[in-house]
């Protein structure tokens, strides 16, 4: 059986709890062929000299599973990942153009560091390994290894959302991107609304030719493209749920909040999760249906995230700024509309505080996938569940029909579902629950990873 071998930017220890849904199912694929688990290590190191040396990867062996690291040094962290990737890369394909920002240095960063991760993935390489290779950190990276000489199957799937075909084109070096992209045998993508940004971009910018089944063919190769939703491992979290933090959080949240109704927002703290629209939301609801003051309350997460860069600032500052005016408006000595925490909430706590909650929402301006939404669902008591209210520009809004869905530019349009959310009878809360949870089950994260490694495999036989 052919090892699987998994690159991508961060690289978790599939042992910690902490590590999450993607590192379990990836983990469990790894497990079942052994394989590698390759990526930066996270750090950097001062001597330039070292850094993406022999001497700053870092080897260690998980049963039949090796993960390997890679450590950068500061100028490649700021090209390659502060740059390229979350300045350029990030913002373009969340549709925000106005935040990008096109230095030449970026560009020849993030080059330089898929050919060192490519340069040291390759000699760990054995001729019948498949590779999958993960988001837009490294897109550039199967071209690289096909550089050296590596004819393996690579697939890459991208977490993040594909914009419109004129939205890539504004990045300089969208030509080279796209050549880039062709030296995969599949690209997997969220929704099918991304596949067809990029067979539309492909077509029009690369002269590429559809063919049936999702195949394209430019520069001499031959690609598929597909929508494959990435899902949460449904009974891992289930499983937390009932664990001793999440029903100790469960019932703390029960007991302090006893006599409200409890909205939830867990996100990391970036523009592209429309946290500044959700608090206008929330005013208007105050303003407009005022029974629920003293009774609703907002618990805001908001974990800290790429804090080196400006608009990761500017956003953090108007959070506290609209969180203060919120509370300082409407809130009373009991009562305040929004409890707001910049911090990371343990992830053996999140289940618990999700069952505890009568609504989430998830109301980003442009997102992947979105796995939150579904961590809600899985978290709810079947008997009670509570009401996600879901973004229609999040990717999972293409599979969650059955949740509210709003557009969170629209702040009536969003209060309304809110104040629909916070009265809906049990047994509607009850029929949608069941369809969404119908659907999480059936393309849980298992589901993603065999749909996903099996296309690729199929994809190779298709073309060779
Ligand atoms: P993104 O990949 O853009 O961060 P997702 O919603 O797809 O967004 O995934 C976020 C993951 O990070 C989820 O598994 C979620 O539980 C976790 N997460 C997000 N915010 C927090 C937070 N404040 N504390 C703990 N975990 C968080
Ligand atoms: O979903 C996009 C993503 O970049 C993931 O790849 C990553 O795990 C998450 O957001 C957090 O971002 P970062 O790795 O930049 O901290």
């Amino acid at each position: 059986m052919s090892r699987l071998v998994v690159v991508s930017n961060r690289v978790a220890d599939p042992r910690k709890a902490a590590a999450g849904g993607l590192a379990v199912a990836i983990k469990d694929g790894l497990q079942q062929t052994g394989g590698i688990w390759f990526g930066w290590s996270g750090k950097t190191v001062a001597d330039a000299s070292v850094a993406g040396s022999q001497n700053s990867v870092h080897k260690q062996t998980v049963g039949n599973v090796q993960l390997v690291t890679v450590d950068l040094s500061q100028q490649d962290y700021e090209t390659y990942y502060l740059g390229y990737a979350n300045n350029v890369l990030w913002p373009v394909f969340h549709y925000r153009l106005d935040l990008a920002q096109f230095d030449v240095s970026f560009g020849a960063g993030y080059r330089r560091v898929n050919r060192l991760f490519a340069q040291r993935l390759f000699p760990l390489l054995k001729p019948d390994d498949i590779i999958w290779v993960h988001d837009y950190h490294l897109i550039p990276l199967a071209a690289e290894l096909r550089a050296m000489g590596c004819v393996n199957p690579i697939g890459f799937f991208l977490h993040i959302p594909v914009p419109p075909p004129l939205i890539m084109a504004a990045v300089p070096e969208h030509e080279w991107l796209t050549r880039s992209l062709f030296a995969y045998d599949l690209v997997g993508l969220q929704t099918e609304a991304d596949v067809k940004h990029l067979v539309g971009y492909a077509e029009a910018e690369a002269g590429a030719e559809s063919h049936q089944g999702g195949y394209l063919r430019a520069f001499n190769r031959t690609l598929r493209v597909g929508a494959f939703p990435i899902g949460i491992d449904v009974g891992e979290f289930a499983a937390l749920a009932d664990g001793r933090e999440g029903v100790d959080m469960f019932s703390r949240m029960r007991e302090e909040y006893s006599r409200r109704q409890l909205l939830l927002g867990v996100d990391r703290l970036d523009y592209s999760k429309g946290l500044p629209q959700r608090i206008h939301a929330l005013r208007y609801l105050l303003e407009h249906y005022p029974e629920n003051r003293k009774r609703a309350t907002l618990i805001q997460i908001a974990a800290p995230s790429r804090e080196n860069l400006g608009a990761y600032d500017d956003l953090r500052r108007e959070m506290d700024s609209l969180c203060g005016a919120i509370n300082g408006d409407f809130g009373e000595l009991d009562w305040m509309p929004v409890r707001y925490i910049h911090r990371n909430v343990a992830r053996r706590r999140l289940p618990g505080l999700y069952r505890a909650s009568q609504v989430a929402l998830v109301t980003p301006l442009r997102d992947g996938m979105n796995l939150v939404s579904k961590e809600f669902l899985a978290a709810q008591n079947t008997a009670d569940p509570g009401v996600l209210i879901l973004s229609r520009f999040a990717g999972g809004a293409e599979q969650l029909g059955e949740a509210l869905l709003v557009n969170p530019y629209d702040t009536h349009g969003t209060a309304e579902a809110i104040q629909r959310a916070l009265t809906m009878p049990l047994g509607e809360r009850i029929e949608r629950h069941t369809a969404l949870m119908a659907t999480i089950r059936k393309y849980d994260v298992h589901w993603w990873r065999r749909a996903f490694v099996d296309a690729l495999k199929e994809a190779v036989r298709r073309t060779a």
